[in-house]
């Protein structure tokens, strides 16, 4: 099958020894029928020719934002869009530097700020430049940012040292190219229900108790569940953020419409993923008018109530096979407190995220879980963009699952 017939692949490069290897990488770009755009980095033309690649790619390597000869404008927001995935390979020191930190100063940056496709970055450097904590925390800034690193290899490098630091061998990136057209279909013919969102629970028509959630943790989860062919049901407290299309979505506002709306979906389901941030209490006597301000009358107490445990009720009358995953966003206690949860409410497993941890948890672009199952294996993530987070959290059920 050829995936990459017809994909258009931006190719930045940056200055390493390893840029001999992008030739091998564009012709078999070019062989699947791949349309590839390159650009260098001024010093990657000191490592490999542009007449070399221009050859092989069939179409002019751009360095410089625009032509000093005729002053045509290579523009970095049109290449960005028009791209389906970026590769920055090798990505130096220096380029994973300004990638993080956003230095444009030249096209192949300003051309990464631009792109509004998947990223793939594959460093290349020697191995104590890899390793230092500089190199480091900036992957760790753009894996955050949902780039994804295809990691360097261990083996002999141009310095004539040994470890991690070496290019990933061609062949391989083009694998992981392929692989990320293809999609992985290993969710093909399961349904999947996944809650997101807060639940709002009304005081009067013009008031409501509710929480932080801003849904994105669940949407991405349902975005991952969909590209790996699964069906996908997702009922969604109120966002401010679109659904992914393809999701079959049903809109709540309190807990117990969110009971119902699982209700009818779970028994048709295989898993349950409950990340939404059910309210546990609603106000018992909601008025029906708009409740005043009026003097001489004291300020009126609300009564709460507690809500029904959605996940607590549908695990109670699961079948045999179905998986569910629930979510806690701890403060204190986390581990203890969600392995509680994960038993009290019958779940197979359990993601905690813990607001101890600087950007993870609600409204954040980024989350960082530990992922616990009945058995007692466990997962933690780095802090990761929550799209990224929602890989490793479907990773973990599929392993989950085939090793209950
Ligand atoms: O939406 P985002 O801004 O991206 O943020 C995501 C998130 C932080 C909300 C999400 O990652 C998360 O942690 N969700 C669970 C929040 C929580 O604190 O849940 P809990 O500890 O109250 O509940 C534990 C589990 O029981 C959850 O799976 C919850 O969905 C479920 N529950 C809770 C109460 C209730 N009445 N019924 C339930 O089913």
């Amino acid at each position: 099958m050829m995936v990459l017939k017809g994909k258009k692949i931006l190719i930045g490069i940056s200055g390493s020894i390893a840029a001999y290897k992008i030739p091998i990488i564009v012709r078999l770009l070019m062989k699947e029928g791949a349309e590839v755009q390159i650009i260098m980095t001024p010093a990657a033309r000191d490592f490999v020719t542009p007449l070399t690649l221009s050859t092989l790619s069939k179409r002019p390597v751009l360095t410089e934002p625009f032509n000093p000869v005729d002053g045509t404008w290579n523009s970095h927001v049109d290449m960005g869009n028009w791209a389906d995935l970026m590769l920055i390979a090798p990505a130096s020191a220096t380029t994973l530097g300004k990638m993080a930190a956003g230095i444009a100063d030249n096209l192949l940056v300003t051309t990464y700020l631009a792109a509004v496709c998947p990223v793939f970055f594959a460093p290349a450097m020697d191995l104590d430049m890899f390793q230092h904590p500089s190199t480091q925390r900036n992957i760790s800034t753009l894996l955050s940012y949902g780039n994804q690193m295809i990691a360097p290899r261990e083996g002999e490098l141009a310095s004539g040292l040994c470890g991690a630091g070496r290019l990933e061998e061609p062949e391989v990136i083009l694998e992981v190219i392929r692989d990320f057209f293809k999609g992985n279909q290993s969710w093909a013919g399961k349904k999947v229900l996944i809650t997101a969102g807060p639940t709002v629970e009304p005081i009067d028509p013009v008031r409501y108790i509710s929480n932080y959630s801003s849904g994105k943790m669940g949407y991405a989860l349902a975005e991952e569940a969909l590209k790996r062919g699964a069906e996908v049901t997702l009922v969604s407290g109120p966002v401010q953020i679109n659904a992914p299309s393809g999701v079959n979505l049903i809109k709540v506002q309190t807990a117990r419409q969110m009971l119902q709306a699982c209700d009818t979906v779970f028994d048709d389901s295989n898993l349950l993923i409950m990340t939404a941030a059910v309210a546990d209490f609603r106000v018992s006597d909601v008025s029906g008018s708009k409740i005043k301000k009026q003097a001489g009358i004291d300020t009126p107490a609300l009564k709460l109530v507690e809500n029904p445990d959605i996940v607590k009720t549908l695990s109670s009358h699961r079948k045999t096979g179905q998986y569910i995953m629930g979510f806690a966003l701890e403060t204190d206690n986390e581990v203890a407190n969600a392995q509680s949860k994960l038993s009290s409410k019958g779940m197979d497993a359990i993601a905690l995220n813990s607001l101890n941890d600087p950007g993870a948890g609600y409204g954040t672009d980024t989350n960082k879980v530990t992922l616990i199952h009945k058995s007692g294996v466990s997962y933690t993530s780095a802090l990761e963009s929550k799209s990224v987070i929602a890989g490793r959290v479907l990773d973990f059920i599929e392993e989950t699952i085939v090793n209950p």
